[in-house]
């Protein structure tokens, strides 16, 4: 009885979901996580051409830069300029001063980001192409009989674990 009722009020809940989140969600991507000695963010001494490789970029998702205020900045610019380091007359001025800018990537198409000040010239420079999200694997999620295929991925996670009742019906559904 309790059992079945967490599972009723969880397919209830992943409804919910699916009706505000039609597609994968969105997630904030911190430039430079991983990329080694340097440490994460924005910074030199970076291949970000090589960070950006095998990763996604969708619509809606949003880079996050961090790094320090004093020295670098954080510029959208074409193509042309992002290839020759100019900071002269960038297309945006992500920078906001406290060395924590986020920029929502909600277009599908190319985007470039340097740093002013020179440090484009030792790296600080990324380009990202950002793609629509993936189709859902379950063509019409509605209609099937389990939603756990589709709902399994990057959309449930962090809602389960923010929702620790459901995560009893969310293992048996994975
Ligand atoms: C970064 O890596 C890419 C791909 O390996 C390479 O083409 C490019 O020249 C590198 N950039 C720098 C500044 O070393
Ligand atoms: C980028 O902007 C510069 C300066 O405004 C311009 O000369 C150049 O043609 C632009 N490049 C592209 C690819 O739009
Ligand atoms: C970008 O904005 C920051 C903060 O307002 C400012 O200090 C900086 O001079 C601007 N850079 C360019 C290239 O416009
Ligand atoms: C994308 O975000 C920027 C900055 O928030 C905004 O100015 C622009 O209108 C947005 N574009 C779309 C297509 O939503």
């Amino acid at each position: 009885m309790g059992r079945v009722a967490t599972l009723v009020g969880a397919a209830v809940a992943l409804s919910v979901v699916a009706v505000m989140l039609p597609e994968v969600a969105a997630v904030r991507i911190l430039v430079g996580k991983g990329a080694g000695e340097s440490g994460n963010g924005w910074t030199t001494n970076v291949n970000y051409t090589v960070w950006a490789q095998g990763k996604h970029f969708y619509t809606g998702d949003w880079l996050f830069f961090v790094y320090d205020r004093n020295q670098l900045s954080v510029l959208e610019v074409n193509e042309t300029d992002y290839g020759s380091c100019n900071s002269d007359h960038p297309l945006v001025n992500w920078t906001t001063g406290k060395g924590r800018d986020v920029v929502p990537l909600n277009v599908t198409r190319p985007y470039y980001f340097i740093s002013g000040n020179g440090y484009c010239y030792g790296g600080a420079k990324l380009a990202v192409n950002v793609e629509n999200p993936p189709p859902p694997p379950v063509a019409s999620p509605e209609k099937s009989g389990s939603p756990a295929s589709f709902y399994c991925g990057r959309i449930v996670l962090p809602v389960v674990f923010a929702v620790g009742a459901m995560w009893d019906a969310f293992l048996r559904f994975c």
